[in-house]
């Protein structure tokens, strides 16, 4: 007679038959919505634990429940912020920057050292990269907008924690509604993550359009993951490919 199945049996069939569904809506071009935890148009929820949230008023907005505000009042908002402890350590803020009405807004984890030096974003060598995979969409730094899920360098590059994470967005929040893109591309694990609200490998996410409040986001691989490893660049040039499209541009390898 048969053993019923243990619940690891059980559990590795069930992750099988998610990643064959994965694979096969990803190869059809279908949204992977299902992978993230909250969708666009339900997120009326921005809670600010451990941080002292922005003084802007909060409407009863849908996709984006922060009042509008342009790029420069969002600056002067966030001020010499203060709102996390990584203002002890950083030498610079690192806002962003870019054309206040770009058509596609690059998000980025956070300032290594050179940004935080420079007080702009992608700046040092993956910045540099970025700065190539830009040009190779026809496009300069100018007409697109760079920025990071955070705009303070974290001590050694480690990983941003959640409190930073809490205090800062409701800022890229703010700063997205202002500049309207039609398209967001997340750079790397840690944004797609942040931004979309799931734990789903980036290898899963990446190549895929994803709905942020409203607007396609498309994750790829981050320009520093590129440098070690560029046999990886083909499939982040296939996913700008994607985001070319959407903005009905031709680019060119470079
Ligand atoms: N890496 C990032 O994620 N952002 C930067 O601005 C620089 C490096």
């Amino acid at each position: 007679m048969m053993n019923a199945p243990s619940d690891r049996q059980e559990l590795l069939s069930l992750v099988r038959s998610l990643k064959e569904r994965v694979l096969l809506d990803r190869e059809l071009g279908r949204p992977l919505n299902y992978l993230t935890a909250r969708k666009a148009g339900i997120t009326g929820d921005l809670s600010f634990p451990e941080a002292r949230p922005p003084s802007a008023l909060m409407r009863d907005d849908e996709l984006f429940p922060i009042t509008e505000m342009t790029l420069e009042e969002i600056r002067t908002e966030l001020g010499d912020c203060r709102r996390c402890p990584l203002s002890r350590t950083r030498r610079h803020i690192v806002f962003g920057e870019g054309d206040a009405h770009a058509k596609l807004v690059f998000v980025g984890e956070a300032p290594g050292a050179d940004e935080d030096i420079q007080g702009r974003p992608f700046v040092g060598r993956a910045g540099q990269l970025l700065t190539r995979i830009v040009a190779a969409m026809g496009l300069t730094r100018e007409e697109v907008y760079i920025c990071n899920i955070l705009k303070c360098r974290p001590p050694g590059n480690r990983n941003p924690l959640p409190e930073e994470i809490a205090a800062c967005e409701p800022f890229l929040l703010m700063q997205i509604k202002a500049i309207k893109p039609k398209v967001i591309c997340a750079l790397g694990s840690f944004a797609a993550h942040a931004l979309l609200k799931t734990d789903a490998p980036i290898t899963v996410l990446r190549g895929v359009f994803h709905d942020y409040r409203g607007i396609p986001l498309m994750p790829t691989y981050h320009p520093a993951y590129l440098l070690r490893n560029p046999g990886a660049k083909k499939q982040v040039w296939g996913d700008v490919q994607k985001i070319m499209e959407i903005l009905g541009r031709k680019g060119r390898m470079t």
